[in-house]
């Protein structure tokens, strides 16, 4: 098995693409036919100069022009060529001394086209047979020596030396047999009177004739030839041609004549009747024609296709009613009829194709084919418009579908492309084809949030692990890489890890609280939350989650002045002088809430003296209401309530000792107003004659018990502990304004905003005071209010309010 390989090389088109296309010389290989599957012909590799471990990579392979029939296969691993299904050299190449089948070598990545042909060498696999197995002659016993018959020659569809070489003529007295070739080149065989033929001695005899071929192993075919032996002579009948020539188009219907062929007989009578039938034919010929016996018209007898023989040749011999016989060749032309629509083929195609192909990318390889003629078989392909591919011709009837534009899965994820081949013959036929190309995913999307920042608000003491607002983000993209998990950025609020604040459900993007906020400490913070898909690499977006606290009523009043109840007995001189409306004393206080939750207001709950003081209902300053008289208790003694304004509001409440006296020195004691809480006069007194008296009787009893102990035991001291008297209490800050712990009409309100508040709440009381607004009238919290605190976007349209 050798090889050839010329060197005839054929450029391929460079196209607008980078798309670059060879189509190389012939690879021509022998092979014998009727190999073994799996016998090596050749290897393409070494013949084409490839690399072996390309090949799979280049996907290469063979395929039959025309045919579907894979004759040969390619052995990736090694390039070896191999018979992958019977050849028959007969099938494909009838009689034709040479016999060459065709293929295409196809490789992809770039795509190369070779030429390869392969010599089918015939083997000795047909026997000679004879188209009858019995000759019949009648022969006149006046035939003189010499005198030839004609006899049809064996036929063997093998050819060469395969094909039949001699014949052999039984022993017998009477005849020889020569081999005659016509002027047409046929040949046929003569049986030839070597001795003449006594009807008395022998009326007919059978003579056995073996035809050998020179194959090995030999095959013979063998035919009987009997002879009758008659009376009278004759003469052979003679055609009008040698050789009649017919044309006739394909699939013309069965019984149209296609030529009449005449011979005629010198004789009379019976004798000089010529009979028709075909001499020399093929097994396909038989089955396309049909003679008439008697006319010689030869019809069509079977569908005749031009693709299946565009030529026929058959041999016709006339006979007379002797026996002799003469032969003509005719010649059957078949003209093409454009009968068959271009064959589309999906030789390659990359599918599912990746996104990210650049545009140019070859994702298909196109073979069309026509198995009509000339112009019938001219085809043009095409694919529709609308899709981001296009076909480029290629190599010979090849073409390359390649795309134009970006894909993107996200879009359009499947493209159905309908190849359209027609070809140029009248009426043209076309042929489409539809194939299905999926786009596959690349990870080219990152998780998107369905906004740009999240805010949650939240009320401070939630419970931990209370949901504050869920994030969402979506990605398109393919599964796994469109599949979106949510975690928390680190960072830290306040010193401490956002993680201690809040988490995030990977899967569902919901914020939990993790601990509970108090609004005292901190108002607002800010989270980072990533939204991460599960590519490789996977892709991510950030998002800014706000936190506000919003203010809840959780803490009461707290009273800086007067001191606790209880601890103090401060009192406030109040001079006698004083006219209705002087400043007398203030009563502060702070509120850790904030807004209406700080918003105080004051209240004299109890007085010794109603109507001597009043009270600023949001400043807090006691104030006289009428001007002092002498008749006036020189204690008085005040209840202060304090109150937010939360819903449902807190309180706390103090007491005010105040002396009307122009000197402190005047005070009699101060342990009498502190415990004084009446505010009558005469309950005062009646309660301190009902203590006087129950004192006195309970010293009686006790000395009366005493006396009868000590009378038993040693006595014993029963109280040894002095009441001491507390000093009055100062706040330590309101101490330095005055040495007395007095409040001077102008006392400097600011002094306490310093140390008294330790946010701006305090701010909001004052400004109300400064407004002086009436009591009834509330203050709502709006949301500017937020706005204002946190200088934030709140307002801004983009930003998703979490649903609590
Ligand atoms: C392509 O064809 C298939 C089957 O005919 C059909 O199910 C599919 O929807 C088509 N796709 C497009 C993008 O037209
Ligand atoms: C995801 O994208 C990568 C490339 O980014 C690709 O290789 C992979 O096949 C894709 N996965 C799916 C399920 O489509
Ligand atoms: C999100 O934040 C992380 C951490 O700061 C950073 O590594 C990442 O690049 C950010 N992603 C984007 C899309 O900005």
């Amino acid at each position: 098995m050798m090889s050839k390989r010329s060197v005839v090389q054929i450029c391929g088109f460079v196209f607008f693409f980078v798309v670059v296309h060879y189509a190389h010389g012939d690879l021509s290989y022998s092979v014998l036919e009727e190999q073994k599957r799996g016998s090596v012909i050749g290897n393409i590799a070494k013949d084409l100069g490839l690399e072996v471990g390309r090949l799979s990579a280049r996907k290469a392979r063979v395929d039959m022009e025309g045919s579907d029939k894979q004759y040969c296969g390619v052995n990736l691993q090694s390039g070896d060529l191999f018979v992958s299904e019977r050849i028959d050299r007969e099938e494909h190449c009838g009689e034709k001394p040479s016999c060459v089948l065709k293929f295409d070598l196809l490789l992809e990545n770039p795509l190369e086209l070779h030429r390869l042909s392969l010599q089918v060498q015939d083997v000795n696999d047909n026997a000679p047979f004879f188209p009858r197995d019995t000759v019949k002659l009648e022969i006149r016993e006046s035939a003189v020596k010499g005198a030839k018959y004609r006899i049809s020659a064996a036929q063997d569809a093998d050819i060469g030396k395969n094909s039949v070489q001699s014949y052999i003529l039984q022993e017998n007295p009477h005849f020889v047999f020569n081999i005659q070739t016509t002027s047409a080149g046929s040949k046929y065989g003569e049986l030839v009177l070597d001795k003449e033929l006594d009807r008395e001695e022998q009326q007919e005899m059978k003579l056995l004739l073996t035809a050998v071929d020179g194959g090995s192993p030999q095959r013979s075919g063998t035919v009987v030839i009997h002879v009758i032996v008659l009376d009278a002579n004759d003469n052979a009948p003679v055609f009008t041609e040698s050789i009649y020539t017919a044309t006739i188009a394909e699939n013309s219907p069965i019984d149209t004549p296609v030529i009449t062929v005449s011979a005629s007989d010198a004789d009379e009578g019976v004798n000089g009747e010529v009979t028709y039938e075909f001499g020399r034919i093929s097994d396909k010929s038989r089955k396309l024609f049909s003679l008439e016996e008697k006319t010689g018209v030869i019809s069509v007898a079977g569908s005749i296709d031009y693709e299946e023989g565009s030529k026929y040749e058959v041999s016709v011999e006339a006979k007379d009613g002797y026996g002799l016989s003469s032969e003509a060749k005719v010649i059957i032309d078949i003209t093409d009829v454009n009968d068959n629509a271009p064959l589309i083929y999906i030789k390659s195609l990359t599918n599912p194709i990746p996104e990210n192909v650049s545009p140019g990318t070859e994702v298909g390889i196109i073979n069309v084919q026509d198995r009509d003629s000339d112009s019938n078989r001219q085809v043009r392909c095409s694919i529709q418009q609308n899709v981001p591919f296009k076909l480029v011709p290629s190599i010979k009837n090849y073409y390359s579908l390649v795309s134009t534009g970006q894909l993107d899965r996200e879009l359009v994820s499947d493209y159905n492309i309908t190849i359209s081949a027609t070809d140029e013959g009248s009426p043209p036929l076309s042929s489409s084809k539809t194939v299905q190309l999926s786009v596959a995913d690349i990870n080219d999307n990152p998780p998107v949030f369905e906004e740009q920042s999240y805010s949650a608000y939240v009320s401070e003491n939630n419970k931990a692990g209370s949901t504050l607002c869920s994030v969402s983000a979506r990605d398109p993209d393919w599964r796994q890489n469109g599949t979106v998990i949510y975690s928390l950025l680190g960072g830290e609020v306040n010193g401490a890890p956002v993680s201690s604040y809040v988490s995030v459900n990977g899967d569902t993007g919901v914020i939990h609280a993790v601990r509970s906020f108090d609004y005292e400490q901190f108002r607002s913070f800010k989270v980072q939350v990533m939204a991460r898909d599960n590519g490789s690499p996977p892709l991510s977006s950030n998002v800014t989650v706000s936190v506000f606290i919003s203010d809840v009523n959780d803490n009461s009043p707290q009273i800086l002045y007067p001191g606790p109840e209880g601890k103090s007995f401060m009192t406030e001189l109040v001079p006698k002088a004083a006219h209705g409306g002087s400043l007398v004393s203030k009563v502060i206080a702070v509120d850790a809430d904030s807004g209406q939750n700080a918003w105080l207001s004051y209240q004299i709950v109890k007085s010794t003296d109603p109507g001597l003081f009043t009270i600023g209902v949001h400043s807090g300053e006691i104030r006289t209401q009428r001007d002092i008289s002498e008749t006036d208790s020189m204690k008085q003694n005040l209840v202060v309530s304090v109150k937010d304004n939360g819903q449902p509001s807190l309180s706390a409440t103090c007491s005010m000792y105040l002396l009307i006296s122009d000197n402190l020195a005047e005070v009699p004691e101060l342990k009498d107003i502190s415990y004084d809480e009446k505010n009558s006069k005469l309950t005062s007194y009646l309660i301190i004659a009902l203590v006087c008296v129950s004192t006195f009787f309970l010293t009686f009893i006790i000395i009366i018990l005493g006396v009868r102990f000590c009378r038993r035991r040693k006595p014993r001291l029963l109280f040894d502990g002095a009441v001491a008297i507390p000093s009055a209490y100062l706040p330590p800050n309101y101490a330095d304004v005055d040495g007395t712990g007095t409040l001077r009409s102008a006392y400097n309100y600011d002094a306490y905003l310093t140390t008294g508040s330790r946010t701006s709440d305090f701010k909001f009381v004052s400004s109300y005071n400064d407004n002086t607004l009436p009591a009834d009238q509330t203050l709502r919290k709006s949301p500017s209010d937020f706005a204002e605190v946190f200088g934030d976007c709140d307002d801004s349209p983009e930003v998703g309010t979490c649903a609590d």
